[in-house]
């Protein structure tokens, strides 16, 4: 299943859809250090990606090549289990020997306005991403771009948007824009849950979803699972 911008992987199991994604993260980062001698990523929040990244907690990888950036965060204290970053660090960042000042938490603990205005300095000046992770929510959601709120889809967006009132708490966040997902050599969704299906069938129908937003050039690809392809009317 495919159309010219997205592409559509149906995946059985959910072991199967962290193991074909830990593969693409490692190709994506083999090729870009060869290429460019560094791979800068961009990391999904949520649950989804977990078992991927305990993947790559066991893997071999060139991780003091490696810059990671975070999609979106949630504004709680530093250290909050709740935090986008805190999932990723426990599952497998403090597990392998990428140099601390090559990971860019967003300073979401200092609130939004402040956060988002830190990390679009931290961006500014950075090229195109390799690879960006996300994940989908159910309704429809993607990062911390919501429905009916300002996804930042403009060229001129600014990098990173502070978010307030999110359906999906916490209320306040900070989140990349989609412009500035979009700019990126690679974008692959990881889509479970049951509760999805309605989001991946609008998505499917071609529905303006923040999903949808996230754009890139190459088109995107999306690992999902087998089950929330319910045929689209
Ligand atoms: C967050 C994420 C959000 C997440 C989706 C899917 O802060 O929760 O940024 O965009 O990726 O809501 O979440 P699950 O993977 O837990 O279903």
């Amino acid at each position: 299943m495919t159309n010219a911008t997205t592409r559509w992987h149906a995946i059985d199991d959910p072991r199967d859809l962290a193991r074909h994604a830990c593969a693409r993260v490692l190709a994506a980062a083999g090729e870009a250090i060869a290429e460019r001698g560094r791979f800068d990523i961009v990391l999904a929040g949520g649950g989804t990606p977990r078992r991927t990244y305990a993947l790559l907690a066991a893997a071999l990888a060139r991780w003091e090549s490696w810059h990671v950036w975070f999609g979106d965060e949630r504004c709680l204290p530093t250290g909050d289990a709740e935090r986008n970053s805190h999932m990723a660090r426990i599952t497998w960042l403090d597990q392998v020997r990428i140099p601390a000042s090559q990971i860019h938490p967003i300073p979401a603990e200092r609130g939004a306005v402040a956060a988002a205005a830190a990390y679009g300095d931290a961006l500014a000046g950075l090229g195109e991403f390799d690879l960006v992770l996300l994940g989908l929510g159910e309704d429809g959601h993607t990062a911390s771009l919501f429905p009916g709120q300002d996804w930042g889809t403009q060229a001129d967006a600014a990098d990173a948007l502070a978010v307030f009132n999110a359906p999906k708490p916490p209320p306040e966040r900070v989140s990349i824009s989609a412009a500035r997902l979009a700019r990126a050599r690679q974008v692959l969704f990881l889509v479970e849950g049951a509760g999805k299906r309605e989001a991946v069938a609008r998505w499917r129908r071609g529905e303006a979803i923040p999903a949808a937003a996230v754009m890139p050039a190459a088109g995107v690809d999306v690992m999902v699972d087998q089950a929330l392809l319910v045929p689209v009317d």
